[in-house]
């Protein structure tokens, strides 16, 4: 298990996001909520808008890639703090009665959404190891009506949860924030059962791009100074013992930075794993 992290840029990654998640419940308390005023309406903060409105994620990032139909399902504060480079829940393929956890759940977004694929029978786990976005994300839950979810406070390099008894790992640009990756491989590996599956977003380097290079392209709160290359990527993946991998790019965020798609398994029960996937790297 992963020793307590002290170091200032855990803190500082807390500290962002909780002030993520505060500015999240304003644009909904002040902008669709009783508390509404004509004037006040969200002037002081950085929302791109009143009700409808959310934080601003930068280009690339954020609720613009989530479809209409989704959007329009959440809560006013899930939708205003979506952070993530991509949408899992449609990487993962979620079926009814299976078991989700998110890794940096945020203010729930994707929670919620798989909660509805899961439906009755399956559940879905939001795992954050910032206060405020776990009691944004258990407002939302409430306010969605949404019951079979649990929101657990922790760091995804110590999940706080059995080993195999977890279908799907979902986890949406967060990965790249971590400063202890071959430990969350090794723990997504343990948590998920044999023949379990990764569908995640999040952001990746071209594998030419040197450590010193992505941190003059963005901060690391930002998500973009700790992300991994494709080939990093990968290999951290296979060290863990994941089998099929995919990295796979679908847009840019930054010169020579990408969101991505990952997709893995781990091996199922019977020994029979799957051929590695054809991989692409820009
Ligand atoms: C970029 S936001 C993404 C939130 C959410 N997945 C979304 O799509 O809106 C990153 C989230 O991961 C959480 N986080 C960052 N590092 C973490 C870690 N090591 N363990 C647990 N949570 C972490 C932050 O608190 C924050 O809520």
């Amino acid at each position: 298990m992963a020793s307590e992290p002290t170091s200032d840029l855990v803190a500082e990654v807390r500290d962002h996001y909780a002030r993520a998640a505060t500015l999240g419940a304003r644009v909904a308390d002040r902008c669709c909520g009783e508390t509404t005023t004509a004037s006040g309406c969200c002037e002081d903060t950085t929302a791109s808008g009143c009700c409808g409105g959310s934080v601003d994620a930068g280009e690339g990032f954020g609720l613009g890639l989530y479809d209409l139909t989704a959007r329009d399902a959440l809560p006013q504060a899930a939708a205003a703090t979506s952070l993530g480079c991509g949408v899992p829940t449609e990487v993962a393929d979620l079926h009814p009665g299976e078991v989700v956890l998110d890794l940096g759940s945020g203010g729930g977004i994707d929670v919620l959404l798989s909660a509805r694929r899961v439906g009755p029978t399956g559940w879905a786990y939001g795992l954050d190891m910032t206060l405020e976005m776990l009691e944004l994300a258990r407002r939302n839950a409430a306010e969605a009506s949404v019951d079979n979810v649990t929101f657990i406070e922790g760091r995804i390099e110590d999940i706080p949860l059995e080993d195999a008894t977890v279908d799907v790992i979902i986890s949406n640009c967060v990965i790249n924030l971590s400063l202890d990756k071959p430990a969350v491989m090794r723990e997504m590996a343990r948590v998920l059962r044999p023949g379990g599956r990764l569908g995640i977003s999040d952001v990746v380097a071209a594998d030419h791009l040197a450590p010193e290079q992505r941190a003059a392209r963005g901060s690391h709160v930002g998500c973009i100074a700790g992300a991994l290359s494709f080939t990093e990527y990968r290999a951290l993946l296979a060290a863990a013992g994941f089998e099929a991998v995919e990295v796979v790019p679908t847009h840019a965020v930054a010169e020579d930075l990408f969101a991505a798609i990952v997709r893995a398994r781990t091996p199922s029960r019977d020994g029979g794993g799957q051929s590695p996937a054809e991989t692409s790297s820009p």
